[in-house]
């Protein structure tokens, strides 16, 4: 069951505030009858709910691109720290997970949804879901450090890491790299084994999922059709 008001900003209807409205003033039916309390309760996957006379098709699932800003945690609540979800409107936030997690200071592409299976997907260890970061580093990065990425570094797990792209770019201490797992603080960890250190890590994309430019950071929007479609293939 879910309430009204709930069901209609959870759609995109507007703010919890403005779909209030909208109800009170006679605009919402429920089932054909015009419904004018926020509060009414509903069975949200059968109910037919219309407003001005146009029938909202229920989400179960919400898809969402954050841009994680630094200074939060990705994790839904730890004492003392601000998490992701508090960027993300009340109406989705209590439903949401994010998928994977990004160390507090780093930056960039969080997908935050309610749908497990596909959060399954993305993260199982077998799937190797490629995983693309801006990062910039205290010391310059040779073509050595690009073979060793290829080749695998030992970082003190029992394995060495999968073979990783590293790609130079025109500034000697600004790469991107993309690691097809995701170990506890890897991209760091790389690096310290190299004898250096990030100092600004962005994550730009997951699988084909490319962080919007357009969106600040700490701001969000939902995936579009097409995104999701890439994502779940
Ligand atoms: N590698 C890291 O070291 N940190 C992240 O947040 C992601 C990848």
């Amino acid at each position: 069951m879910m309430r009204l008001d709930r069901f209609l900003a959870i759609n995109k209807y507007g703010t919890r505030q403005e779909v209030k409205k909208m109800i009170r003033a006679g605009r919402t039916t429920v089932d054909g009858q015009v419904i004018k309390s926020p509060e009414y309760k509903l069975e949200e996957e059968t109910a037919k709910v219309a407003v001005d006379g146009k029938t909202i098709s229920y989400e179960k699932y919400h898809y969402i691109m954050l841009y994680k800003p630094a200074g939060c945690v990705s994790s839904t609540y730890e004492k003392g720290e601000r998490s992701v979800l508090s960027y993300i409107d009340e109406v989705y936030a209590g439903d949401l997970f994010p998928v994977g997690r990004l160390d507090k200071d780093t930056q960039g592409l969080l997908l935050l949804t309610n749908d497990g299976e596909l959060s399954h997907q993305l993260l199982s260890p077998s799937k190797h879901v490629d995983k693309r970061y801006y990062v910039e580093l205290e010391k310059e990065v040779t073509e050595d450090a690009v073979r060793k990425f290829q080749e695998g570094i030992d970082i003190g797990d029992e394995d060495l890491t999968m073979p990783a792209v590293l790609e130079l770019t025109s500034h000697p201490q600004h790469v991107y790299v993309t690691l097809h797992e995701g170990r506890y603080h890897q991209i760091k960890r790389m690096f310290e084994a190299l004898d250096n250190r990030v100092v600004y890590l962005k994550r730009i994309s997951m699988k084909e999922l490319v962080l919007d430019e357009t969106l600040k950071p700490g701001e969000y929007r939902k995936l579009t059709e097409d995104e999701l479609i890439k994502l779940k293939v």
